[in-house]
């Protein structure tokens, strides 16, 4: 059979609200047409992220009655440990409340001010998570990332020779890490080949550098590699997340994507030095290393996930509608970051809206008529959230695990090419509000008229 249908059949329901175009008029003027400021009640389709807003398994939620809230040396982080090591294999497994705890740690451990760390791309907590120690994130991404067309298998790939002029340059004592973000979200979540990986990690090997992957969304790109780079085909997706974890020497994770968690996340690593360094300081701020700032119920959800994540049939069903909604988007016009990623879309709103110059957000601009035509929440990815620094004016349409279902992404579809036969009518926004730093969270704007 040709059709790819959901994994899963449906056993408790969340209701959903339908509201009004004059409702959500006044919604977005009282959130100065910002997305993050809208109660998510007043929301029908909500794709403002695919962090922590996973629908968990049965088996997920039987689990959390099997937490073990113990302070110390709780059942559940062993079994949690052993779901993480099955796949990741790295020898210390250190339990955090999220990605960017990880990240912080790990940053605040291995650089010192003046260091680069380079990467395909950073995301922006850990970008400014290594800024937040002195130190310089640089990104490094194959040039054929720059081009949203290019229908290209790999292109989250690390540029390899860019890596080994960084290194001549710098000298290999100023770069502590390499960190390779699979897949690339901050570059139209693109997966990273194995043979990038491996080519990065010989590079780093030759001058003693560590390597580490930013692994929220390790499955998908496992998949990806599958689908894509010869030699993978007949191989499981578990084996080849296992491979991607040989050839790195730790690694960051948010378990709010790719291990259906509403929360949690862990830093791995081989090196028994840098370990205890960084379980004195998870102590500090996160809790006992038996817990980190979860509750052992959240282990135990993380624990289960990770198997299921892996699963054949979940990858082929998340990277087919990821797919879907956007073929049929850009195959009637939309300009999309080629080819779609799993986890998000990526309308390209500088191609769609050409009218609007980059100063009255065309994104922005786009995102708030998506909520305003159909009650969608998306997010912006461009001059609001990087100001002078974007390279593109992007919308992110990223889809919550296991949450919604062909007839919700049908509807994306007809409201965005509803909203696309119109776009001449959209019109740009004047920022009224910003905050000092990570001001796409709280800006406020009004329409130009
Ligand atoms: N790294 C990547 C590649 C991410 O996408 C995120 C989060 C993090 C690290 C940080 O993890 O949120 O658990 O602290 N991305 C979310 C998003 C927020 O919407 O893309 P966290």
């Amino acid at each position: 059979m040709k059709t790819i249908i959901e994994p899963f059949r449906i056993k408790a329901v969340e209701l959903i609200r339908q509201t009004t175009v004059a409702e959500r008029e006044k919604y977005l003027e009282e959130a100065g047409y910002n997305p993050f400021l809208i109660q998510a009640q007043n929301i029908l389709i909500d794709l403002l992220t695919d962090s922590g807003t996973s629908a968990m398994s049965t088996e997920q939620w039987a689990a959390l009655m099997r937490g073990d809230e113990s302070y110390a040396g709780s059942q559940s982080f062993y079994r949690m440990r052993r779901a993480v090591q099955e796949v990741f294999g790295f020898r210390h497994v250190i339990p955090t409340h999220q990605g960017r705890a990880a990240e912080r740690i790990l940053f605040s451990v291995m650089c010192r001010p003046g260091d680069v760390v380079p990467s395909n791309t950073h995301f922006d907590t850990t970008r400014a998570n290594i800024e937040f120690v002195g130190a310089q994130a640089l990104d490094l991404p194959v040039p054929e990332a720059s081009d949203t067309q290019a229908r290209l298998p790999f292109k989250g790939n690390l540029d390899i020779e860019a890596l080994r002029r960084l290194i001549r340059e710098v000298t290999p004592a100023r770069i502590p890490l390499v960190l390779v973000t699979v897949t690339n979200n901050s570059a139209g979540g693109q997966p990273v080949s194995m043979g990038n990986l491996r080519a990065a990690r010989a590079v780093a090997r030759e001058h003693g550098i560590p390597l580490y992957l930013d692994a929220c969304r390790f499955a998908e790109n496992a998949y990806f590699i599958k689908l894509r780079e010869p030699g993978y085909a007949g191989r499981p997706a578990k084996q080849i997340a296992q491979e991607m974890f040989s050839l790195a020497d730790g690694c960051t994770f948010s378990a709010k994507k790719d291990a259906f968690a509403n929360i949690g996340g862990f830093l791995a690593t081989n090196n028994d030095t840098l370990a205890e360094q960084e379980k004195n300081l998870l102590i500090l701020t996160e809790g006992f290393p038996t817990y980190g700032g979860l509750a052992g119920r959240d282990l135990e959800a993380i624990a289960v996930g990770l198997e299921e994540v892996l699963q054949e049939d979940y990858l082929q069903y998340r990277i087919a509608s990821t797919g879907y909604l956007g073929r049929h988007i850009a195959d009637h016009g939309v300009p999309i970051v080629e080819p779609p990623g799993a986890h998000a879309i990526y309308i390209d709103a500088a191609r769609m809206l050409p009218h609007i110059p980059r100063e009255h957000f065309p994104a922005q601009a786009l995102v708030a008529q998506l909520y305003r035509h159909a009650g969608i929440r998306a997010v912006e990815i461009g001059s609001v959230m990087f100001g002078e620094n974007a390279r593109q004016e992007l919308v992110r349409l990223a889809i919550p695990r296991r949450v919604y279902t062909q007839s919700h992404i049908d509807y994306v579809v007809e409201a965005i090419l509803e909203v696309d036969a119109d776009r001449e009518r959209i019109r740009g926004l004047e920022m009224t509000y910003q905050a000092s730093f990570l001001r796409h969270f709280t800006a406020r704007f009004r329409p130009r008229s």
